[in-house]
């Protein structure tokens, strides 16, 4: 139940305790907060129930939420809770459903009309010699983004390849957290909006993305998008297609499937994106053994170290 809830966040391991623990810290708070408003108020059990009831709620809907941000912040969890109050004041109508992208600053501001896209940048070029531009990189992830890190940093000074984007559909995700630690711009997109096809793609084209990398993206890509970028999607499946892969084979839920077949050994493949889950052209397998003391979990990290190996280098070879 734990890691199912943890995949929905989109967080690590260490991130997932936290934040529980920063649901506890906030619960108990609030709950004696809550006796002393309400004593300080003068409250007691003569007072006239609606009273009480409003102090309480009060204290619920509003104190709740600020003391959780507080928590959140003090225990480094600051933009999962912030994400998580934005999504409840979207849901509550507060904020306005539109996506927010967030500028080179980080800025939680929607990329104004007219506003300019992010320059190209260039290689350092020796007198005399024309500027080489770079290639421009989108990660697309919606998890915890340990995948994501690796190519950002693997491309960080790279002469020819930068990483100028990172898209991710879920608010809070840890993927997040790592772009803004990295100083690369990120895009929340909607569920919605993607599958209406082509939505995305001035956002894309604004940031002069020629390229993009779907790193723990569990939605399907929409044919416009991959015709706009065709044989330019690369994607990560963490088991030996054409086995464990198709529409509800993602993380956990193939290290599961592999472990409960009994298979000697999984591992990574790499391919291009078409119209189907997971059937797009192979250009890279690695593999490794599965003992029988592997579980579903320790499986996942020996995935995970293959994907670190070499996902960031056979980007670069395509790229390239
Ligand atoms: C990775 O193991 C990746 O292969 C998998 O999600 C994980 C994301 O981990 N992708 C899929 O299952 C796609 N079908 P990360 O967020 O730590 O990079």
């Amino acid at each position: 139940m734990f890691q199912k809830l943890q995949q929905k966040w989109g967080v690590n391991h260490r991130q997932f305790w936290i934040i529980f623990i920063v649901f506890g810290l906030t619960g108990t708070t609030t709950a004696i907060l809550t006796r002393y408003v309400t004593a300080w108020l003068g409250m007691d059990a003569s007072s006239f129930w609606v009273w009480k009831l409003m102090v309480r709620l009060g204290m619920l809907v509003f104190g709740y939420q600020f003391i959780l941000l507080g928590y959140g912040a003090l225990l480094g969890q600051w933009a999962f809770f912030w994400k998580y109050e934005e999504l409840l004041l979207r849901k509550l109508g507060v904020l306005s459903q539109k996506s927010k992208i967030k500028n080179q600053n980080n800025s939680l501001e929607p990329m104004a009309k007219g506003q300019q896209p992010i320059p190209n940048s260039q290689s350092p070029i020796a007198k005399g010699q024309q500027p080489i531009p770079k290639t421009q990189l989108a990660i697309f992830a919606s998890g915890a983004g340990s995948n994501a890190q690796k190519i950002i940093e693997h491309f960080k000074n790279h002469p020819s390849v930068r990483v100028a984007l990172v898209v991710c559909n879920k608010p809070g995700a840890g993927v997040l957290q790592i772009a803004s630690d990295k100083g690369i711009p990120s895009l929340l997109i909607e569920k919605e909006r993607f599958f209406r096809g082509d939505t995305y793609l001035p956002v894309l084209k604004e940031y002069g993305i020629d390229f993009i990398v779907l790193a723990g993206f569990l939605w399907k890509v929409p044919i416009d998008l991959i015709n706009a970028y065709p044989q330019k999607i690369l994607n990560i499946h963490p088991a030996l297609l054409p086995k464990y892969g198709g529409k509800g084979m993602y993380g956990m839920h193939v290290h599961e499937a592999v472990i409960a077949a009994g298979e000697k050994q999984s591992g990574i493949t790499i391919h291009f994106v078409n119209e189907h889950f997971d059937e797009g052209a192979p250009v890279f397998q690695a593999t490794c053994l599965i003992d029988e003391k592997d579980t579903p979990e320790t499986l996942a990290q020996k995935i995970h170290v293959l994907e670190h190996a070499h996902f960031p280098v056979e980007i670069e070879k395509i790229v390239s």
